[in-house]
């Protein structure tokens, strides 16, 4: 951003994104997120808060001796459900033309002594389609290696190199691309979509399939470890591959608060949501600490919407 003065405004709202009221139609450039993925078990209870029907289908789940699998099924499809009505919101307050960027990751359990995939990527891609959204090429962020699977352990036990009952290791997750619409349309020589251009070098490194980003586990905190922040570097690539400087972005399911940070540095307005109020803290220290924002030219405002 080096040199540049200008102002922008971030809000943060502490609610639950299934309902944007706050935010006006056709008012988003760009949304950026990661939302809890269902069926990754450190998730589960928040679901379970959120919707009584996945609660009591969970209750169910642990008592009845048959019928596991097709009740974990009913609550995979209810979980999407209400993920769904964020992406719902999402699609009326983007402007046409908008994008949306989701960074979500497969789950694999076993539900009754039966291990499988929960294919979380393919759900939200059929339910972004539904809302209208037209699906565009996604990417594959490659993490840092954990350990082969086996039966859901972390690891291969027992089988060694036999064939054929291992199961190939989830080391990818997805950013999937979305767009409202037909591509934004722009004055000749915009100047600020001039201002906003990334390098040849930068262009050939981020429209490629496969994001390598490594190096971050590390230096997690607990509380990010917690809200499975993501890495700085994914929403900085996104805001600057399909947002244009002054635009406003948003994040419905924000955490830690890593899409408002990176909108501050990057010099574009930002909106975002967080429904667990204990990350307030974590957000404002986050913010104020960081030495790379300029403390002129940017206003953030907390808003504690009332349940
Ligand atoms: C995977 S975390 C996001 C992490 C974030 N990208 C970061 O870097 O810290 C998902 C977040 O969504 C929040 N959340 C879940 N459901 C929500 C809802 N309906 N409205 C608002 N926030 C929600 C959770 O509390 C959690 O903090």
């Amino acid at each position: 951003m080096g040199g540049m003065s200008l102002h922008t405004a971030h809000k943060i709202i502490f609610g639950d994104s299934r309902r944007m009221d706050e935010v006006e139609d056709e008012s988003i450039h760009l949304m950026v997120t990661s939302p809890p993925y269902p069926m990754i078990e450190m998730w589960d209870s928040q679901f379970r808060s959120l919707d009584e029907r996945i609660d009591r289908l969970w209750e169910r789940m642990e008592v009845e001796e048959e019928g596991k699998e097709r009740i974990a099924g009913e609550i995979y499809d209810l979980m999407h459900e209400n993920l769904a009505q964020v992406w719902r919101e999402v699609y009326r307050v983007l402007v046409d033309g908008g994008l949306a960027c989701i960074n979500i990751g497969d789950a694999t359990r076993s539900i009754g002594g039966v291990f499988r995939l929960f294919p979380n990527h393919s759900r939200v891609i059929e339910y972004c389609e539904g809302i209208g959204f037209i699906t565009l090429p996604y990417i594959l962020w490659k993490k840092p290696t954990t350990k082969p699977m086996y039966k859901g352990k972390g690891a291969f036990l027992g089988s060694g190199m036999l064939p054929p009952n291992a199961y190939v290791t989830l080391d990818c997750e997805f950013i999937l691309i979305f767009r409202k619409g037909s591509p934004r349309p722009f004055k000749p020589h915009d100047p600020m979509r001039y201002r906003s251009r990334y390098s040849k070098e930068e262009r050939d490194r981020w429209f490629t399939q496969i994001w390598d980003i490594v190096g971050v586990k590390q230096s997690l905190s607990e509380v990010e470890r917690r809200a499975a922040a993501f890495p700085e570097e994914i929403p900085r690539r996104l805001i600057r591959m399909f947002s244009i400087i002054g635009d406003t972005v948003l994040d419905p399911f924000l955490g830690t608060g890593t899409t408002t940070k990176i909108a501050i540095e990057e010099g574009r307005n930002s909106i975002g949501y967080e429904i667990d109020r204990r990350f307030r803290d974590i957000i404002e220290r986050r913010i104020y600490a960081d030495r790379s924002i300029p403390d002129t030219g940017y206003s953030l405002e907390f808003i504690e919407r009332s349940m």
